[in-house]
């Protein structure tokens, strides 16, 4: 197996700095690279606030201070001469299968013989990100959810050309990587599809968000009424987490679905003009809600929760995350369910769907049918392994 001690962070977002941050809370020599010397000093910065966050609560072991974390941590902004002498590369660049598939050649082209590759794409097909680099199989997926260091979850991807090596090599690297709530969960993703586990679990999820945001803004209802509907049953509500994951996030995933998919993930009114006009949410300060004024002490947007649309129902989100479940076990996607209802809790802390679906699917079953219909979307349609309810026959 590949001994990993230096590790390149590429592409460091939000997302890339959580990467970072546990990747050195861990032990490993880390480089931060990005496109210019602004984004990678914000990111550098940003990482510090966090370890010495870490530091005052005394997470960072005996004796050790903020100031020896970050002397492990380099900067650069240029990726070939970074990998030189890397063991690893994980990326967090835009989700644009063309620049992952040119980041990872580089990569390849220029870091030593036993570098691996890893992307923390969240939907797009590690195989073909791999395939023309020149060494696919010392390219994998390892996955994270944001805020990466306060979220259990990791999912490991093994692509189509992935070795053995490679993939233990990364599954050894997830498991080393601490966080800072709860105790880490590491998903085996054992086939290459589009949103792997968690993400692929809720996806259906976002074809009726999308249809709810536009029936929202033709009603007029302001934004918080539609988190109001989940508040208390979710940590965050839909309009909350949407503008926290990103609304470019959110766009891109959901047109990679409508072409590997379904047409139907393709992107409402709503999320299409927000994408448009730049408004991203928290990384850009605006985007549902308002990232940049009259925050809480979290720094999180004040919302009214007093009213309650009654637009976005949680049970209907289960049954359509169940369908999608059963889909997964039918692709052989995960292992089992418990693996898909795990993974969900650790990624998203929102239980599976599972669990409550072994009792509810019957009723749950014409919800789907009634959504499908109201909505026209196809896809939302139960599956045959839910109508037959014979996932309840398949492995745990
Ligand atoms: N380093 C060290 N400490 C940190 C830190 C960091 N980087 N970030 C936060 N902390 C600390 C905070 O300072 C805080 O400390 P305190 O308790 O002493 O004040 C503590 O960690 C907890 O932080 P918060 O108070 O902000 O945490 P909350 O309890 O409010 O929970 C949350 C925040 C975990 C984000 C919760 O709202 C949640 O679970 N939301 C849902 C998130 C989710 O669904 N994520 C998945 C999205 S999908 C995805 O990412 C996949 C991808 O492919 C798109």
């Amino acid at each position: 197996m590949t001994d990993i001690k230096n590790i390149v962070t590429l592409g460091v977002g939000l997302m890339g700095q959580g990467i970072a941050q546990v990747a050195l809370m861990a032990g490993y020599n880390v480089t931060l690279v990005d496109i210019n010397d602004e984004l990678v000093n914000k990111a550098y910065s940003g990482i510090e606030v966090g370890v010495k966050k870490s530091e005052e609560k005394g997470k960072l072991g005996e004796g050790i201070t903020t100031a020896d974390i970050m002397g492990r941590c380099k900067k650069s902004t240029d990726l070939a001469s970074a990998v030189k002498d890397a063991d690893m590369v994980i990326e967090a660049v835009i989700e644009k299968m063309e620049v992952k598939k040119q980041v990872s050649k580089i990569t390849m082209d220029n870091g030593p013989s036993h570098i691996i590759f890893a992307s923390n794409t969240s939907t797009m097909s590690i195989t073909e990100i791999g395939k023309d680099c020149g060494a696919p199989d010392r390219v994998c997926g390892i996955h994270f959810f944001n805020p990466v260091p306060l979220m259990a979850c990791i999912e490991v991807i093994k692509g189509g050309n992935t070795s053995e090596e490679t993939f233990n090599s990364a599954m050894d690297v997830a498991n080393s990587l601490p966080v800072l709530r709860g105790k880490r969960y590491i998903a085996p993703v054992l086939k290459d599809r589009p949103g792997f586990i968690v993400n692929r679990l809720n996806a259906p999820n976002h074809i009726y968000l999308h249809w709810v945001f536009d029936q929202t803004a033709e009603k007029g209802i302001p934004w918080g009424q539609l988190d109001a509907d989940v508040a208390g049953l979710m940590p965050m509500g839909p309009i909350e987490l949407t503008d926290y994951v990103g609304i470019d996030t959110f766009y891109h995933i959901d047109n990679y679905y409508a072409e590997t998919l379904s047409p139907d993930f393709k992107p409402g009114k709503v999320i299409t003009k927000m994408f448009e006009e730049n408004k991203l949410g928290r990384k850009t300060g605006q985007g549902f809600y308002n990232w940049k004024e009259n925050l809480t002490p979290k720094g999180r947007p004040t919302i009214d929760k007093s009213t309650k649309a009654g637009m976005f129902k949680a049970e209907i989100s289960m049954a359509i995350a169940l369908n999608e479940g059963c889909r997964l076990l039918e692709e052989g996607v995960a292992s089992g369910y418990k693996v898909i209802d795990d993974a969900n809790m650790a990624g998203m802390n929102v239980p599976g769907p599972f669990g409550m679906g072994k009792k509810q699917y019957q009723k749950w079953i014409d919800m789907l049918e009634d959504l499908a219909n109201k909505t026209g979307k196809e896809y939302l349609k139960p599956c045959e392994l839910m109508k037959t309810g014979k996932f309840l026959e398949m492995r745990k």
